[in-house]
């Protein structure tokens, strides 16, 4: 045992990619044939859904501290071309270095212990690795080819300390450098599917998908909270993508304070079916249009039975306008059968973010185009922060804007009846009555002169 112990300290010395795979097999792991049957049955490797494997376990953490990343990278690669890697259930496995798993070709996690990352700051914020996009770093990244994780295990960011240590400060803000890690990433992914797990406490996003076609999440949890009232988790989104074809949500819960599912330039083909998100910044697509001389693309969605509660947005679509923004378009986008309660904008379409006034808005319309959407079915209540001000669909006046329908909407808000649908700048009828954003203002100041 003793021996063993000192062995692990000497591994973990050295870089944890180093660490060469042969055919030896690490100190407390085990290999089983699928033949095994018994033995997998023992083990708890077998899973009603998918089929008996060769079956790799590792040792699992003694103590928080226990690293067992070397273990880790080592079961994966065992597992790899037709195997599953079993994390098992009551037992804990502590990650604390980085990793790089781009080589997969047809593996199955099968996680049903939990996977933890440590929560050393100092180590993860200079060894991580690093996407422009939105200044994102991540633990480890997941790419290659035929990827399942699957189980009812906890993949746990361990995200308090991060919460505590971020406290005041904001991502947008160009200054900050402090970067918090996203708890899944993919990149040059290919058929990647996540089912049964939850995801708790991401340091930042909690998945982000880059580059990556067919990603599946099914039956998922991911809850994001905070022990300490003075350090809410930040910007810790369900849902975010960028250049991916081929997204699917369903039967997935999202409580997190931040965006539930966000797909983010260059995304198509989704599918999102039975989504509950509770204190959220709702299923928003985009934003998109921000970088000049970039042209995103958000195209092909249809979004069925979410219920969105007590959160900042319902459905929400936005794109830049302004000076030196983007371009490009928001195209084909379904919104059918929605609850929203207690939530600040149920729906809104933005084409003047972020933020802008109208005259300038008028001035530098957007370059996105926004065109195809359906909003159907849509029921609940406003929390009432916007007065009555239900939908708020606000286009940039000459952009495009087109065939935006709704039908079916059944939005109320406290604040009082009737509720109202703002449109401003679309083109064509949007299929219910709706007044300019001016008349609602002087309409709201009306109402409660002492101003909302
Ligand atoms: C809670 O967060 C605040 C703000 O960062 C921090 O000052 C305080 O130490 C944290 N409390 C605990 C118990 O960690
Ligand atoms: C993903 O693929 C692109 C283009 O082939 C390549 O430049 C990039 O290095 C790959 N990323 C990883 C993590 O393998
Ligand atoms: C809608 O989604 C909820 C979960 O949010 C689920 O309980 C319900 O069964 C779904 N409804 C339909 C018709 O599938
Ligand atoms: C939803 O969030 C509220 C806080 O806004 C919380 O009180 C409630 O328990 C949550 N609902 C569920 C089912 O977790
Ligand atoms: C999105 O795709 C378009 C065309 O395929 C490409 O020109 C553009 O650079 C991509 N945008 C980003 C942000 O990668
Ligand atoms: C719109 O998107 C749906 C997927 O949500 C797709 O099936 C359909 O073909 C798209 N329509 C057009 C005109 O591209
Ligand atoms: C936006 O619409 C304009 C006018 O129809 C069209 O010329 C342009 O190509 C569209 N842009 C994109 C990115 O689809
Ligand atoms: C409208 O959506 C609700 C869920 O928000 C669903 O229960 C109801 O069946 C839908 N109505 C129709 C006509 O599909
Ligand atoms: C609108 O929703 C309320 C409950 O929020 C319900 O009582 C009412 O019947 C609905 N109206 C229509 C036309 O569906």
């Amino acid at each position: 045992m003793k021996l063993l112990t000192l062995g692990t300290l000497f591994l973990s010395a050295s870089a944890v990619n180093s660490f060469a795979v042969d055919s030896k097999i690490m100190p407390g792991a085990e290999v089983i044939p699928a033949s095994d049957t018994h033995r997998l049955k023992n083990i708890g490797a077998c899973h009603p859904k998918h089929h008996d494997r060769r079956t790799v376990t590792i040792r699992h953490s003694r103590h928080k501290n226990d690293d067992v990343s070397e273990d880790f990278l080592w079961g994966i690669k065992k597992a790899n071309h037709g195997g599953r890697l079993l994390l098992k259930k009551h037992h804990t496995y502590v990650i604390g270095k980085k990793l790089d798993l781009t080589f997969l070709n047809d593996i199955e996690v099968q996680l049903d212990g939990e996977l933890k990352f440590t929560d050393d700051i100092e180590y993860w914020q200079k060894n991580n690795f690093y996407y422009d996009f939105q200044k994102s770093i991540t633990f480890w990244r997941w790419g290659g080819k035929d990827i399942k994780i699957f189980g009812n295990g906890l993949l746990n960011g361990n995200g308090q300390r991060w919460y505590n240590e971020f406290a005041g400060m904001e991502i947008l803000d160009p200054d900050n450098t402090f970067y918090r890690p996203i708890l899944f990433l993919t990149e040059n992914a290919t058929r990647v599917s996540v089912e049964g797990i939850t995801q708790l406490n991401s340091p930042c996003w909690t998945n982000f998908f880059v580059q990556s076609k067919d990603v599946s999440f099914d039956d998922v949890f991911i809850n994001a909270f905070s022990t300490n009232a003075s350090a809410e988790p930040k910007n810790t989104d369900g849902f975010d993508s960028f250049n991916v074809d081929g997204l699917r949500v369903t039967n997935t819960r999202v409580d997190v304070g931040d965006d539930c599912f966000a797909p983010k330039p260059n995304t198509t083909n989704m599918f999102v079916q039975n989504l509950w998100c509770n204190n959220t910044h709702g299923v928003s697509m985009g934003s998109i249009g921000q970088y000049p001389g970039v042209m995103d693309i958000i195209e092909h969605a249809y979004i069925e039975n979410v219920t969105l509660l007590n959160g900042q947005n319902g459905a929400r679509l936005k794109a830049w306008a302004g000076q030196d923004v983007g371009y490009g378009r928001i195209n084909n986008i379904t919104y059918k059968n929605i609850h929203i309660k207690n939530t600040d904008h149920p729906v809104v379409l933005d084409q003047c973010y972020f933020d802008i006034e109208a005259a300038e808005c008028a001035k530098r319309p957007s370059q996105v185009n926004v065109t195809n959407i359906v909003f159907e079915n849509i029921s609940g209540t406003s929390s009432g922060k916007n007065g009555k001000v239900v939908a708020d669909l606000t286009c940039s006046p000459n952009a495009v804007c087109s065939n935006i329908h709704l039908e079916d909407i059944n939005l109320t808000s406290p604040a009082g009846s009737p509720p109202v649908i703002v449109c401003d700048g679309i083109q064509g009828d949007i299929g219910v009555e709706c007044q300019s954003s001016e008349d609602s203002q002087n309409k709201r100041a009306f109402d409660h002169p002492e101003g909302i």
